[in-house]
């Protein structure tokens, strides 16, 4: 007997969401210029800005928060930290980092110089940035599958081996210092990477000596896709399978915001005991002493807790079917959402949403702010803003797909909320033939621009 899902915890304290009138809405993202990211947090009835360092902490973990040892050096906490990331990963060395990207920086300093290739499946955009700070070069191998959101994959976020064993062919060996797999991928759409592919990476990477490390902020994610999406795991749990992903790779980099279900926080974790202390030099400068290297104890304690409550299939099971829930919904109103849906989001296809209004006059934008105006709820566009202008000729990039990407934190909402959402979104669905014009921007500034851009109405 197969009983159905249903979250395995009940709610202990709640936050109170203040419900605010259209006219409210429509002063205050005029106020904001039409830039959701200016929006005050109380303005938002359902933030589906991003899954980063948004989701709930468990008791357990709140108890570890209070138990937090907040020694400079040697802390319990950071022992706690280093054995349960140890005895979920294999790996022998640990340095916590203030969050993901500064797992980048003090890894990529030791091992990225300039001119050298980084290949990998759709970098996460601070990961790239940190490649090419360092005037490294990502080079993008995924799979073309990936690149049309019409067809099915189970796993979209596969590295193409062809693309890979190119790089490796065409390249001197010592121009590439490392490999990164991103699971689940981010950019792909949330999209998992097999573990026949993390195998194969592996071989090939082993086969021209070059080292292969995990981009893990959604391994959890990942692992449970694998369980559900490869035959051969299905009856592995979750920890048997995310200890084999990590055996394939010589080490991790981790955004603990997202799957270590902790609002901050990030580490770097390790097989080999050489990268390890090249590491320790930057890790000191940037973050901190090794045993905290940005992070409280507190933080540590409740990262480790929340680690282990992360890679349990139950909760897994919660959290990606309460994102499928609203990607199915949807699908079923016919409302256009990038298919298959992925892990941690659903990414409404503005392209054929909103066709009406013209690409210059930003239709993903447009989109994301009628679904603020009409239901207080934020996402983010990830389109024509998102791209910014050619650095050369400084004309604005239109980018194939225009999408709004709605990213569900862990633990905090209902499916209720998600039936709010897709209703919200039908309703500005079966009215989108009158959306004919869209915005135009009045000051933006050279690069990133998404964060502090502003508009106005056309
Ligand atoms: C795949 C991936 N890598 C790295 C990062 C960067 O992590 P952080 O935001 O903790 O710096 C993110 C953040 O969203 C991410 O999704």
């Amino acid at each position: 007997m197969k009983l159905p899902y249903a979250e395995p915890y009940k709610i202990k304290t709640v936050e109170k969401l203040y419900r605010s009138t259209l006219e409210e809405r429509e002063k205050w993202i005029k106020e904001a210029k039409y830039n959701l990211f200016k929006l005050k947090s109380y303005q938002v009835f359902i933030d589906l800005l991003t899954d980063s360092g948004t989701g709930a902490m468990s008791d357990e973990q709140w108890a570890e928060m209070m138990r937090g040892d907040e020694a400079y050096a040697g802390s319990r906490s950071f022992e706690l930290l280093y054995n349960t990331v140890k005895r979920l990963t294999g790996y022998e060395y640990l340095i916590p980092t203030h969050q993901g990207r500064g797992a980048e920086h003090v890894l990529f300093s030791v091992l990225v110089n300039e001119g050298d290739l980084v290949p990998g499946n759709m970098h996460f955009d601070t990961t790239k940035a940190h490649i090419e700070v360092r005037k490294g070069i990502p080079v993008d191998c995924t799979i073309d599958e990936a690149y049309d959101t019409s067809v099915y994959h189970p796993f979209k976020g596969n590295v193409d081996l062809n693309k890979l064993e190119k790089v490796f062919k065409e390249n001197p060996r010592e121009k590439i210092p490392l490999v990164l797999l991103t699971v689940t991928c981010n950019t792909a759409g949330g999209q998992p990477v097999s573990m026949e592919n993390i195998r194969q990476v592996s071989a090939l990477c082993k086969k021209y000596g070059i080292p292969l490390y995990f981009d893990a902020a959604r391994f959890a994610e990942n692992a449970y896709f694998i369980k559900k999406r490869e035959h051969a795991y299905k009856d592995k749990t979750i920890k048997e399978i995310v200890r084999e992903m990590f055996s394939y790779g010589d080490g991790m980099l981790m955004s603990a915001k997202k799957d270590g279900l902790v609002n901050i926080g990030g580490f770097i974790a390790l097989k080999d005991r050489e990268t390890y202390r090249k590491a320790i030099v930057p890790a000191i400068v940037y973050e901190g002493y090794l045993t905290y290297g940005g992070m409280a104890g507190r933080d540590m304690g409740a990262l480790a807790v929340g680690l282990d409550e992360a890679t349990e299939f139950d909760y897994l099971e919660s959290r990606i079917r309460q994102v499928h829930y609203l990607g199915l919904r949807l699908m079923e109103m016919e409302v256009p959402v990038q298919q298959p849906i992925g892990g941690h989001a659903i990414y409404l296809d503005a392209n054929r949403f909103v066709p009406t209004i013209p690409r210059e006059q930003f239709r993903a934008q447009s989109l994301a702010v009628e679904l603020y105006r009409v239901g207080g709820i934020r996402g983010v566009e990830i389109g024509a803003i998102m791209a910014d202008r050619d650095p050369v000729t400084r004309e604005n990039r239109f980018p194939k797909l225009e999408l709004v990407r709605l990213a569900i934190p862990r633990r905090v909402y209902t499916d209720n909320h998600m039936n709010y959402v897709a209703e919200v979104l039908k309703m500005i669905y079966d009215t989108r033939h009158e959306a004919k014009t869209g915005y135009r921007i009045v000051y933006e500034p050279p690069i990133l621009r998404h964060f502090s851009v502003e508009l106005e109405k056309i």
